[in-house]
């Protein structure tokens, strides 16, 4: 496989065409930013655990039936995927509620709904990525009812596995954030990344913080809570 041009720069994570027109390459940085890029700053190893964090999650969504965009890992940094055309939605899902929704909402950070809330967002770094319905989706010709039914009965899916598996880690999956793409084909198929960037992630015993917000809150031990996150991931997943 040989790595061709760079196609497109995210804040963590750079995409690179192969010789092979359906694969992509998806390096993962240092990099870490928040609050739409306010906040920036480098996290060193970051993209290593999240490489390595990321595999793990998508070699254990596939293996549960779950169709994903992750074909293998080339190196500590680097992977190889299915070339995908991202829908433009965030697809947050909320098992307890924290972050934005308890800020918007006036709710305790912590409490656990009577239902599992999901959100969408309308990915665009100029708007901030608006949270936004299903009719505004359709409106925006992002998406089909139709496929946004498929969109959510997968979602349910991985959370489902994600909860279980997290679970077994002693961990609680507070929320997380997952985006879908279609192949060439047509194929809807989760894309994108499952790190602690992209999730949050408590200790079952203590509620310790293992992902992204201690970097958003200035709680520090940022790369230790990433490395305790791959530590009990590989215990449960070998
Ligand atoms: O920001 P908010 O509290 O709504 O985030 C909900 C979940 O989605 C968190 O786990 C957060 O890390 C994730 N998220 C993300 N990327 C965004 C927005 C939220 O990974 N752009």
């Amino acid at each position: 496989m040989q790595q061709g041009e760079m196609l497109y720069e995210g804040k963590a994570k750079q995409v690179f065409l192969t010789d092979d027109p359906d694969m992509i390459l998806i390096h993962y940085k240092d990099a870490a930013t928040a609050f739409n890029n306010i906040k920036k700053a480098t996290i060193e190893n970051k993209g290593v655990l999240n490489n390595r964090i990321s595999t793990l999650i998508f070699e254990y969504l596939n293996k549960q039936g779950i169709k994903t965009h992750y074909v293998k890992t080339l190196n500590d940094r680097d992977q190889l995927c299915r070339r995908v055309r991202i829908i433009p939605l965030e697809v947050i899902v909320r098992n307890v509620i924290a972050g934005s929704m308890a800020q918007r909402l006036g709710i305790e950070e912590g409490t656990k709904p009577s239902n599992v809330i999901f959100d969408i967002c309308y990915k665009n770094d100029e708007l901030g990525d608006p949270l936004i319905n299903d009719h505004h989706a359709v409106a925006l010709g992002v998406v089909t009812y139709d496929e946004l039914k498929q969109i959510y009965a997968m979602t349910a899916r991985i959370n489902e596995v994600l909860k279980e598996l997290f679970a077994k880690m002693n961990i609680n999956l507070i929320d997380f954030k997952i985006e879908f793409g279609r192949t060439s084909d047509g194929e809807i198929v989760l894309a994108d990344e499952v790190s602690p960037d992209t999730c949050r992630l408590w200790d079952m015993a203590t509620n310790e913080k293992l992902d992204k917000d201690r970097f958003r809150r200035d709680l520090g031990k940022v790369r230790e809570a990433y490395e305790e996150i791959l530590a009990r991931l590989e215990k449960v997943i070998k």
